[in-house]
């Protein structure tokens, strides 16, 4: 079965169950909700599984583009992916346990459906702890459909616990694995969560019931929700009976492409393994570069990781002796590939190719200083410390893998424990910082986040009447402590106008005006003249908050009921970040 009719049937499914179909989100969590990316079915989902109404109704299902770069290092492998997509169905608030299990179940292994060999499906279950029972509710529906005793595996939470970031909705889950013939258990012990191979998760069902607080408190829910998640590459290999999803059509044709670019004739395994990298990394950067903000390769954030992606890439080609400029060869192949279901990828294309482009040539030039420093260090002291490779990766964008490659080829082992230590603390703490992210997110409903989301609708309007209607956002981000928002304007504000801008935003709170929520089609909204975001981020019916007559615009909350418990608000500080983008910080501060 082809990627386009495992997408296309998975929604037919689900919509005979009664599910509205919902467009993707983009890759950049909508309303900035300080994630670096989407990397889930459910982000874009966390305001309606605690508890707020969605336009489309209370059983919901779509096909989510998704970004994970924890899993970057392990891509190579059979299943991993830094870039994938994501199938999932919701109910908020509406089934339970009993059907998301046995229309899993049925999807899965109904001729009618995918078909799998029910002989061939094992699953997990929620072991239970001292924050949560055993899950022998999961255990009995599995049972019901047909599942033995021996292939349900009752584990703890690193494995059957599902929470997006360190707090917000979350609870147990139950994963579905498929087992691969053709590679062996790997011993014994080899059960599914096992990495050789031999299980292959393709769904996983989280049964949302409780919220973790901050300090780590879990509380029920106020609604039970189920969040699904199949991911479409890797269902799709084990559809087509390939050993890895390199080998489906999502990847055939990028490696068909690289390896026909690279000058060799055989390929040993480690080549392979670059050559899937390349595939997956250059694959990722111009998905990400594909979303209309147009962020391109940079230091910061997400630019951040499409640079690294980017490098990565460009060192394992150049293992590979493929010359200059394949990536932007890899272009046409990927807008190929996507551009009949993610529109803005071919929108994007030009975007795209002039940033690859500019990219490589930059790097190029980077290596050469971090060559000559790396060359430095050796004559100085004659080896290569994990330190020193720590200091080339962060401080000359030197993927770490090309100054092991060359501390080999002069003849020296870099202390790879030291090495990895580093490394490992790196990633820790850009792990952490990335789950801290989610703090100040759709998850975090704090009254003053709360606050800044309602003043960040009041900021745009006011910036729309003072400079003009070429004012759009760009992007927004809030904490608790302030708002940014970024916007196209070919220049910085003149004081006059910041004050412009800060008194009609004061004189609407004063007037403590009434903030309200509707549902709407998005034509209609859009009609009657809503700020909308992205339109690649709404489905047909959207949420729309008025704040008064002053302002309308498409967000899915939350927001204050009225506007004088804002407080005053105040432009600390503005920037030209980028040609013809502003941002600006705002902060609310007291009345008395
Ligand atoms: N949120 C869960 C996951 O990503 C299920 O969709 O696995």
């Amino acid at each position: 079965m082809k990627i386009s009719e495992l997408r296309s049937i998975y929604l037919k499914f689900f919509k005979e169950k009664g599910h509205s179909v919902i467009a993707s989100a983009s890759l950049f969590p909508e309303d900035d909700p300080s994630v670096l990316f989407t990397s889930a079915g459910m982000h874009p989902l966390v305001p309606y599984l605690l508890g707020q109404t969605h336009p489309e109704g209370i059983r919901l299902t779509n096909v989510q583009k998704c970004i994970r770069t924890t899993d970057i290092e392990d891509v190579g492998d059979t299943t991993h992916l830094t870039f994938f997509e994501m199938l999932g169905n919701w109910s908020l608030g509406d089934y339970w346990k009993k059907e998301a299990i046995t229309w899993s179940y049925e999807f899965l292994t109904s001729k009618k459906w995918l078909g799998f060999d029910p002989n061939k499906l094992s699953v997990t279950i929620f072991a239970g702890d001292e924050d949560s029972p055993r899950d022998d509710e999961a255990a009995e529906v599995w049972k019901s459909v047909g599942i033995p005793d021996e292939r349900i595996y009752f584990l703890g939470k690193e494995d059957n616990w599902w929470i997006a970031g360190n707090s917000g909705p979350c609870g147990p889950c139950s994963e579905m694995f498929i087992e691969v013939d053709e590679i062996p258990k790997c011993g014994p012990d080899c059960r599914p969560g096992c990495h050789c191979g031999h299980f292959v998760e393709v769904w996983n069902d989280v049964f949302m019931m409780y919220n973790k607080s901050e300090d780590g408190k879990y509380t029920p829910l106020k609604q039970q929700s189920i969040d699904t998640g199949m991911g479409v590459e890797r269902t799709a290999a084990m559809l087509q009976g390939v050993p890895s999803v390199f080998d489906t059509e999502a990847f055939i044709p990028l490696i068909e492409k690289i390896k026909e670019l690279s000058s060799m004739e055989e390929f040993s395994k480690e080549e392979d393994t670059q050559i899937r990298i390349i595939a997956d990394h250059v694959r990722s950067a111009i998905m990400i570069m594909a979303d209309d903000r147009q962020v391109g390769p940079s230091n910061v954030e997400q630019g951040y990781i499409v640079r690294r992606l980017l490098r990565k890439a460009i060192h394992s080609a150049d293992r590979l002796n493929i010359g200059t400029g394949f990536m932007i060869e890899l272009t046409d192949l990927v807008v190929d590939m996507f551009k009949d279901v993610y529109k803005e990828v071919e929108r994007n294309q030009e975007f795209i190719v002039k940033n690859l482009k500019a990219e490589e040539e930059k790097f190029r030039k980077t290596l050469t200083k971090a060559l000559r420093r790396f060359d430095r260090i050796f004559q100085e002291s004659n080896t290569i410390t994990g330190q020193d490779a720590f200091l080339l990766f962060t401080s000359f964008g030197l993927p770490l893998e090309m100054t092991r490659d060359l501390a080999e080829e002069r003849g020296i082992a870099i202390d790879m424990e030291q090495f990895t230590k580093q490394f490992e603390e790196h990633r820790e703490k850009s792990r952490t910082a990335t789950q801290g992210k989610f703090k100040g997110g759709l998850a975090d409903h704090s009254e003053e986040i709360t606050k800044l989301h309602t003043a960040t609708h009041l900021l745009q309007t006011a910036l729309r009447k003072v400079l003009g209607k070429e004012v759009t956002q760009n992007g927004s981000n809030i904490t608790d402590e302030r708002l940014r928002f970024d916007f196209t304007f070919s220049r910085k504000l003149t004081p006059d106008e910041v004050e412009q801008v800060e008194k009609m935003i004061n004189d609407v709170i004063a007037q403590d005006i009434a903030v309200e929520q509707s549902f709407m089609k998005y034509d209609d909204a859009i009609a009657k003249g809503a700020l909308a975001f992205f339109k690649e981020n709404y489905g047909e019916e959207v949420s729309v908050y008025n704040i008064g007559e002053f302002s309308l615009e498409l967000c899915g909350g939350p927001h204050v009921k009225s506007t004088a418990v804002l407080g005053k608000f105040r432009i600390a500080k503005q920037k030209k970040i980028g040609a013809g983008i502003v941002r600006i910080r705002a902060v609310l501060e007291s009345n008395s």
